[in-house]
């Protein structure tokens, strides 16, 4: 089966054309185009600009995900794109464009669910990690999975395929908000994350000179629930006073800087790993996936593993390829695969009809 995925929902303009066989799921393109530099400007990401990006870019991405693939679009089984959550002026010119794809070639159309998506990313087939064989995947339920993106911060139970419970998430700001929120206040620019976690790498073996002691929020309440917008708080208020001492103090030539973003990502991770632990005791589940854009931290990636091993030693452990933790249309038609495995033919048949109604929805839920 191939399959055709499209990705709007933020500054991302994706196109990707995935093979489904026995084997398992082969991406045999993944073609985005990132808006950061535009965005980068104005500290975050603005809705209509990035429409206008989406509009001039996704026929052109979309034509390179055909050619990279090596495919025609009369081989396409399916189109899979990104219904919600996310920006509507963005969802809008993805949504459409898959519903006009839809009706020209006479291809079934399928709605999916962003946050489904970043969780099968981890279903697909060339990644790393040392788990490559798709019985495994497929056969591996409960699956509890950390969703750490730059809007979602979720720990999922799945008991099976397209079944999530969400036992836990944040009660104000995501992870990956966090991180860009802490790396504008330290100017460090737009999106925070890769930034934040680059300089935290220049503190070698975890030991810096400088003493910085940021809060881990949440991490001892008796829930599964996360906060991390006091955290955000905390980085703010120590670089106020840090900058009463010495004004010039977040410059480069000072390690503090670097102390600052490795405490604030250690903070972080601190708390996601915890809770995750406390949940999997809780939950028992077979496998612990990470998703979302957070999930490309090579820190959280390493400890949460590190963590999982010693404290569960019986649960296996799955992270997607890095290239598919950002958001990217791969993850979207891996989705749109599993969706269309779970459909009877009769609900099969109706999907070709579905760019009548798909509508993109900026709140969509999980279900
Ligand atoms: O999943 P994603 O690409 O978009 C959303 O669905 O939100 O996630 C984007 C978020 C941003 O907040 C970005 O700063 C964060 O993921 N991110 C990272 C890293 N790479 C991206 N956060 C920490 N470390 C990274 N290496
Ligand atoms: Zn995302």
């Amino acid at each position: 089966m191939i399959i055709l995925g499209i990705e709007t929902s933020c500054d991302e303009t994706a196109a990707s054309i995935i093979s489904a066989d026995k084997t398992g799921l082969k991406a045999l393109s993944n073609t985005v185009s990132s808006q950061v530099k535009l965005h980068s400007k104005w500290g975050g990401v603005v809705p209509n600009l990035a429409a206008r990006e989406h509009l001039k870019n996704i026929i052109p991405v979309l034509k390179t995900a055909f050619a990279e693939a090596g495919k025609k679009p009369r081989e396409i089984d399916l189109i899979a794109v990104t219904q919600g959550p996310g920006l509507i002026p963005a969802l809008l010119i993805g949504a459409d464009a898959a519903r006009i794809l839809s009706y020209v070639w006479k291809k079934p159309l399928l709605g999916i669910h962003h946050i489904e998506g970043h969780i099968y990313a981890n279903f697909i087939f060339d990644k790393i990690g040392g788990i490559s064989n798709f019985e495994f995947r497929i056969s591996n339920f409960p699956i509890l999975c950390l969703v750490v993106s730059g809007g979602h911060t979720q720990l999922i139970l799945m008991k099976n395929h397209l079944n999530y419970e969400i036992v836990g998430q944040t009660l104000d700001d995501a992870a990956g908000e966090a991180f860009d929120k802490v790396a504008r206040i330290l100017g460090l620019g737009y999106p925070g994350g890769p930034i934040v976690a680059q300089m935290a790498t220049k503190i070698k073996n975890h030991k810096s000179k400088i003493k910085i002691n940021l809060p881990r929020p949440m991490i001892n309440s008796n829930n599964l629930n996360f906060s991390f917008s006091g955290l955000k708080t905390a980085v703010l208020y120590k670089v106020k006073e840090l900058q009463k001492i010495n004004k010039d103090i977040l410059n480069t030539k000072y390690q503090i800087l670097n102390t600052i973003c490795h405490e604030f990502q250690q903070a972080v991770i601190d708390v996601l790993i915890s809770k995750t632990i406390k949940a999997a005791k809780k939950y028992n589940p077979k496998t612990i996936m990470l998703a979302g854009g957070v999930s490309a931290n090579q820190e959280l990636r390493k400890q949460l593993g590190k963590s999982i091993k010693s404290n569960l030693q019986n649960t296996k452990y799955q992270i997607p390829d890095t290239r598919y933790s950002i958001d990217n249309a791969a993850m979207i038609a891996a989705a749109g695969y599993f969706r269309w495995q779970n459909m009877s033919p009769a609900q099969r048949k109706k999907s070709f009809n579905n760019w009548k109604i798909l509508q993109a929805d900026a709140n969509l839920k999980l279900h």
